[in-house]
């Protein structure tokens, strides 16, 4: 088996986020990004509960493992990812993000991810103060921070939530990956890159264009 592991820090990495992609094609879709060289590709996971919306569960993921090598991050907006996480798992994804809003043991669930041989996410919700994720932060290879309210796709980029990646970046230094999740385009880009974000999910700005190869190296020259 490929051990695929979450790109070392210190780079930038443009992640495309599936849930724009056309859904019927979506192995075609995978090949296209990977030929752009991304390492890594966001899948969102929605229950119809914690959000108002569902997409795909383990045996899409499953299917489409078969078909791509990038690695697959899995963002879970459900309401009970300690449940689900090991199917994820054995259908393939290699790293789990959860939301902090309905985990009452996050240090404890880490754990258990990284058990399970995947690496973990930590995401904040808008609304969602950093100090929530203060304590167990460095326990966590990922700190996800939602720019939208989770649940669709072509959200406006909220700038107040942004701010919150600073605070993110000095709590967890250099090693821990900051993610950046809802409305990011070359607009938003330098934003949040200057803020610390390092990993950068796009859904619409690259697969609502027509050339997803040209629109992942226009995000790669505005993160510069
Ligand atoms: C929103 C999802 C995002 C979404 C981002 O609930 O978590 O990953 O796909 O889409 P864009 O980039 O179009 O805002
Ligand atoms: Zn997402």
């Amino acid at each position: 088996m490929i051990k695929r592991r979450l790109p070392k820090p210190g780079t930038i990495e443009v992640n495309p986020s599936i849930l724009a992609a056309d859904f019927a094609r979506l192995a075609d879709e995978l090949a296209v990004v990977e030929k752009a060289g991304v390492k890594m590709v966001h899948l969102d996971i929605m229950d119809g509960h914690f959000v108002p919306n569902i997409t795909i569960g383990p045996p899409v993921v499953e299917k489409l493992r078969e078909h791509s090598n990038l690695f697959f991050d899995a963002h879970l907006m459900i309401t009970d990812p300690r449940k689900y996480a090991p199917a994820f798992v054995k259908a393939g994804v290699n790293n789990i993000t959860f939301h902090i809003e309905v985990e009452k043991k996050p240090a404890e669930f880490i754990r258990i991810l990284h058990g399970m041989g995947v690496t973990a996410g930590v995401c904040l919700n808008p609304e969602t103060p950093v100090k929530a994720i203060e304590k167990i932060a460095h326990l966590a290879d990922m700190i996800l921070v939602m720019t939208v309210h989770p649940g669709f796709g072509g959200q406006k980029f909220i700038v107040s939530a942004a701010k919150k990646i600073r605070t993110v970046r000095n709590i967890v230094g250099p090693k821990i990956r900051v993610e950046v999740d809802g409305g990011i385009d070359v607009k938003t880009t330098p934003i949040v890159v200057g803020y610390g974000a390092d990993t950068l999910v796009a859904g619409r700005a690259i697969f609502g264009e027509k050339n997803r190869i040209a629109a992942i190296n226009a995000i790669r020259r505005a993160s510069k």
